[in-house]
């Protein structure tokens, strides 16, 4: 498959296995991609097939379209649902041996009504996120002993951090505390018990848990310093390449005026392509020259300041080990995730293996069949 607008993204698998190594041999416990949000943006299927290759015991997703999404894609391991499916929709996810999450105490109950036999689902409980889960042990043991008489199995139990990110937060050990404890007074033969996130897996210990669940770090980025190798280098190319005067100015609204001649290049990204308009002002780099963008980001294209003239057609990288996410989140005021999670499908990707391409996937140029 190809492309003809010169912006893509480089996904490196090689990368990615290297981060899941690197993780387990960090927190030796069984691994659980977090998948969702199209990989974080690196493309579901590439990034689920390379992560059970590398030993991912499970893939979790968001909902049942991108568990569906995956299953179309022909990734036949077990898929988790951390979000909530509607009970009207819980035979397809036993069609497709999808697993559920029990999200609250009313959705299992709900589910009680539909047909359920061969239903596979993990325990959501909520123990501070006051975002999906059961509350306390009376709903617990009462789903359990519904869902066992249904013919329901709970093979898992889990909870998710809200402070993970900061290690001095007391609300992490809270939480554990109370999640332990409500494992410990169930006495139920959970097959997966997981809490951590990845910022979780690298500074908490968890010790009744037997995996954790991973999502940024394995695209290579965490809070913490940890031996992790990016795996998405998004590059582009210069396709005009100017002089303009002092006092020109770039842009709509006409929010940069040249303070001297200067060169800029147009780049063809853009908002439509999840990059927002708060870039303005911070970098792209050409080698390791930066390159600001200068004036306000347009929806496909934008434009940057050149140190020299450089040819069109030169390649620029927008995000990966030169210009660091980290830097460029505080410049947006968001979060790494934010930043790879909006970026669009017009984005081709490019998958490299032992430093050769395996695929191009560019989900803009595929012809319908019907
Ligand atoms: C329930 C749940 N578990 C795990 C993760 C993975 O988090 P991270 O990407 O920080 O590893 C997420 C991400 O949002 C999540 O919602």
């Amino acid at each position: 498959m190809r492309f003809y607008r010169e912006t893509w993204a480089d996904v490196d698998l090689d990368a990615l296995e290297y981060n899941i190594h690197s993780l387990q041999n960090h927190h030796k416990k069984d691994l659980i991609a977090i998948i969702k949000a199209n990989a974080y943006g690196h493309g579901d299927d590439m990034i689920a097939k390379k992560a059970l290759a590398c030993g991912a015991k499970i893939l979790a997703v968001s909902s049942l379209d991108e568990a569906l999404s995956l299953r179309y894609k022909h990734v036949e391991g077990p898929i988790l649902v951390l979000g909530h499916i509607a009970p009207k929709d819980i035979h397809v996810a036993i069609e497709e041996e999808i697993i559920a999450t029990v999200t609250s105490y009313a959705w299992a109950k709900d589910i009680l009504n539909e047909n359920c036999e061969g239903l596979v689902v993990h325990l959501k409980v909520d123990t501070g996120m006051n975002r999906m889960g059961l509350k306390n042990m009376t709903e617990i043991e009462e789903v359990l002993s519904d869902f066992e008489e249904a013919g329901i199995l709970v093979e898992g139990l889990y909870t998710h951090f809200a402070s993970s990110d900061d290690p001095k937060e007391i609300q992490t050990y809270k939480q554990y505390v109370l999640f332990e404890s409500i494992y410990r007074q169930l006495d139920h033969p959970f097959k997966w018990v997981h809490a951590s996130n990845s910022d979780a897996s690298l500074h908490f210990d968890t010790p009744i848990c037997n995996a954790v669940r991973i999502g940024l770090a394995l695209f290579g980025y965490a809070s913490f310093d940890y031996d992790l190798k990016v795996v998405m280098t998004l590059k582009t190319k210069l396709v005009n390449v100017k002089t303009i005067e002092k006092g020109e100015t770039v842009s709509y609204g006409a929010t940069y005026t040249a303070s001297q001649k200067e060169i800029i290049a147009t780049i063809p990204i853009g908002y439509a392509d999840g990059w927002n308009r708060k870039h303005q002002g911070h970098f792209a780099k050409i080698g390791d020259v930066e390159c600001e963008y200068i004036g306000r980001i347009c929806m496909d294209q934008c434009m940057i300041r050149l140190d020299k003239v450089y040819p069109e057609g030169t390649l620029v990288e927008l995000l990966g080990n030169h210009v660091s996410i980290y830097p460029m989140a505080k410049h947006l005021e968001t979060i790494p995730y934010e930043i790879l999670t909006q970026l669009s499908d017009r984005i081709p990707k490019v998958y490299f293996e032992k430093g050769k391409i395996v695929t191009t996937i560019n989900p803009r140029l595929i012809k319908k069949e019907d």
